[in-house]
């Protein structure tokens, strides 16, 4: 887990901050303040917090506390998912990997243009009504500015720290088409986020935040492309895959 997905997790940030003014306190208490030892205390105090964490996830799972008893250790925690959600929860998993893999193929091609576009309809804000807007018509104007404020309201969301997550994209598209979309009861009654814990929800939002991000700064790459523009290509690309390494590391669902 990098320190920038840790931040998501709201029991970090908390630490963090604490961490971060206790070092500073140290330092003034010294007469001085060391950017470097303010970083340090963060960087220990998140690791302190991320150890509480886990402790606290095991205590609050049987089935890990089953399993500890068993000898198999696993500082995941459990979510319990109905057999039909999680299996499109996987099946939406499966995709992500897809997904990876034809950007990581454009991307060897040297086609930028492409990579932004396959990431930002298939992973970015809105992702999962991109087929069904093609299918109703959409203009490119109302594709982009639902797009747009899908992406706001997810950067909103994920700096909530409430335990109930509602994104609303399917108001923001009706908002922007002036009806609502096709099969609007069949997506509440088999839509995944609302099963997901809190913190966990906020995860799968960042990763699709993350995706626009990467479309932005690969569609930035000019026709010449220079080891430079390469660099912050595969660093917005890192952006992406630290969400699923930070997400996989936190929970399960077996
Ligand atoms: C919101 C959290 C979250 C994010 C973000 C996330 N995953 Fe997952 N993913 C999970 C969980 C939880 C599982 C199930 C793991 C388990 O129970 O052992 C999983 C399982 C998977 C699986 C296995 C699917 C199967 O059929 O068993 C794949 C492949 C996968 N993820 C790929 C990805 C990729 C690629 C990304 C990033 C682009 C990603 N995931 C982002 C939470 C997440």
């Amino acid at each position: 887990m990098t320190w920038k997905s840790a931040l998501l997790m709201p029991g970090l940030v908390a630490t963090v901050l604490t961490g971060i003014g206790a070092a500073g306190l140290q330092a003034q208490d010294a007469g001085k303040m060391d950017p470097g030892k303010m970083m340090e205390g963060a960087t220990r105090m998140m690791q302190e917090g991320m150890k509480t964490m886990r402790q606290n996830s095991m205590k609050a799972d049987g089935n890990a506390a089953a399993q500890k008893a068993a000898g198999n250790v696993d500082p995941r925690t459990y979510v319990e998912l109905p057999p039909e959600i999680r299996a499109r929860f996987l099946a939406t998993m499966r995709g992500f990997m897809q997904t990876l893999d034809k950007v990581s193929g454009a991307l060897a091609e040297g086609n930028f243009a492409e990579a932004a576009r396959i990431a930002e309809d298939e992973m970015g804000p809105a992702h999962e009504m991109m087929k069904k807007l093609k299918k109703m018509q959409a203009t490119p104007q109302q594709v982009a500015e639902i797009k747009k404020r899908a992406r706001e309201r997810f950067a909103q969301v994920v700096a909530e720290s409430g335990d109930k997550v509602r994104p609303g994209i399917g108001r923001i598209a009706m908002q922007v088409l002036g009806k609502p979309l096709p099969g609007m009861k069949e997506h509440k009654r088999t839509a995944i986020g609302p099963h997901l814990p809190a913190a966990m929800h906020r995860m799968g939002i960042q990763l699709h935040l993350n995706a626009a991000d990467f479309a932005d700064v690969a569609r930035k790459v000019g026709k010449q492309p220079t080891v430079e523009d390469y660099r912050k290509v595969l660093s917005a690309y890192q952006e992406i895959t630290g969400m699923c390494v930070a997400c996989h590391d936190a929970w399960r669902v077996f």
